[in-house]
């Protein structure tokens, strides 16, 4: 049974569908467990703004501030739970400041409409979860740079078409694979920013006739200014949500060619790469399996994100104002980053625990792919490149594999094999560090 629901009129009693109201909900008090949290701290920093105006005396503002802070222990402790009792957690904190306090519950809704406050908690959610999203990244480009410091000379067949190239190394693949995550830190970080705005004291999308400290509101929650226009902090709602999923899109779109990469460097055609047992599986049929299931699910992550993309998408043709269809962005943003920053936390453990089949990879290069370096080397000492391009095919054929690591080490231009410029990006990575 539901509690009483907060707009029920005085003296209406007409008593609610049951089926409509759990259509209604939908995931929306589950979902909104997870936003509880920055609500609360939203509700807060509202009663505090309305003490400043002087709607509330110094001892409302202190008993709600009390209470508000007791739900949110509460919370944490597990003694509290949101559950379908309640219309949504906006509806929740009220009815628990009301049984806790009294009338003066009742109060904290002043100037404020349940549209400005899930509003402000989605915001606040975003912008924790952009700041994990950029630890995480920062987190894996360390790995991936500390691991291209003490292995990088290892020598690596790279392919293009998926066709034997040149010879590369594991300090390329490796401070490649860096650079897309500190350009996703980078990304979260610009993100963030951009959506870092409050559109508490907006109301139902009207303003309201009271001259909230809105400004300072914002400050005191972390936000850097406020959504100014009421009828746009409702409308930004949903194109705010993309923008954030898409800089997890970026990140899982780079964990899925990273998977890709590992999945066939485990191949025994391959055999570049061992993972730590506690990354695979065997099979329930064929004993002589060993399956990198933890990395082929880590590709799978990017469906999710991209799915939850579309779906948040599809929700966004709706007129100005606020709508509750604008309900259903929630789900996919917080199923996304649910499942993404699950995905990208267990990155640089598995990162770490690669095991390099050195000689394995040694033998995939092949004579032939040492034809381009033969070349420029020709072109270096005058001879025209497109005439050493023709000569050196036949040439190369005979050249020993010992001088592979030499050849690796001579590509020397900025980032190339014997010139990664990690420096470079390490550089990058500490402005990144939050
Ligand atoms: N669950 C609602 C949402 O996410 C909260 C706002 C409800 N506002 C309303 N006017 N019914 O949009």
């Amino acid at each position: 049974m539901m509690k009483d629901l907060i707009w029920k009129k005085a003296g209406k009693g007409e008593s609610a569908d049951p089926a409509i109201m759990a259509f209604l909900a939908g995931e929306d008090v589950v979902l909104d467990k997870e936003l509880l949290l920055f609500d609360l701290q939203a509700s807060a920093a509202h009663v505090r703004g309305l003490q400043q105006i002087d709607i509330l005396s110094a001892e409302e503002s202190t008993r709600l501030l009390g209470g508000l802070q007791k739900i949110q222990q509460d919370i944490v402790s597990g003694s509290r739970e949101l559950d379908s009792k309640f219309e949504d957690g906006h509806s929740a904190i009220e009815f628990w400041l009301t049984e806790m306090l009294g009338d003066i519950g009742g109060k904290i809704h002043t100037g404020r409409s349940r549209n400005d406050q899930v509003a402000v908690a989605l915001r606040l959610y975003m912008k924790d979860r952009l700041a994990q999203v950029q630890s995480i990244c920062v987190q894996i480009a360390e790995v991936l740079l500390a691991r291209a410091a003490t292995e990088g000379d290892i020598p690596m067949a790279g392919y293009t078409h998926l066709q034997s190239a040149m010879p590369s190394s594991v300090g390329l693949w490796l401070a490649g694979h860096a650079e897309a995550f500190i350009d996703n830190a980078e990304l979260a970080v610009l993100t963030s920013q951009w959506l870092d705005a409050s559109p508490l004291g907006t109301a139902s999308g009207f303003g309201v006739n009271l001259k909230l400290s809105r400004q300072a509101v914002a400050e005191d929650l972390g936000f850097s200014r406020m959504v100014v226009n009421p009828q746009y902090a409702q409308n930004s709602r949903g194109k705010i949500e993309l923008q954030a999923l898409s800089v997890l899109s970026a990140c899982t779109l780079d964990l899925r060619r990273l998977a890709w990469d590992l999945s066939l460097f485990m191949t025994r055609e391959f055999g570049f790469v061992k993972l730590p047992a506690r990354y695979c599986t065997g099979s329930s049929i064929m004993p002589n399996k060993n399956n990198p299931d933890t990395v082929e699910l880590l590709r799978a992550v990017h469906g999710v994100v991209q799915g939850a993309q579309a779906e948040l998408a599809a929700v966004l043709s709706l007129p100005s104002g606020y709508q509750r269809d604008l309900q259903a962005t929630k789900p996919p943003l917080l199923r996304a980053f649910e499942k993404g920053l699950q995905a990208l936390r267990l990155l640089p453990d598995l990162l770490g625990g690669i095991e390099w089949q050195v000689e394995r990879m040694l033998e995939s290069i092949t004579p032939e792919m040492l034809a381009t370096d033969l070349a420029m080397d020709k072109a270096r000492q005058g001879v025209p490149f497109r005439e050493a391009y023709k000569t050196v095919m036949d040439e190369s054929k005979g050249i020993s594999r010992d001088i592979v690591a030499q050849s690796i080490a001579n590509r020397v231009s900025p980032g190339g094999c014997g010139q990664l410029e990690t420096g470079l990006l390490r550089a990058r990575l500490e402005t990144l560090k939050n």
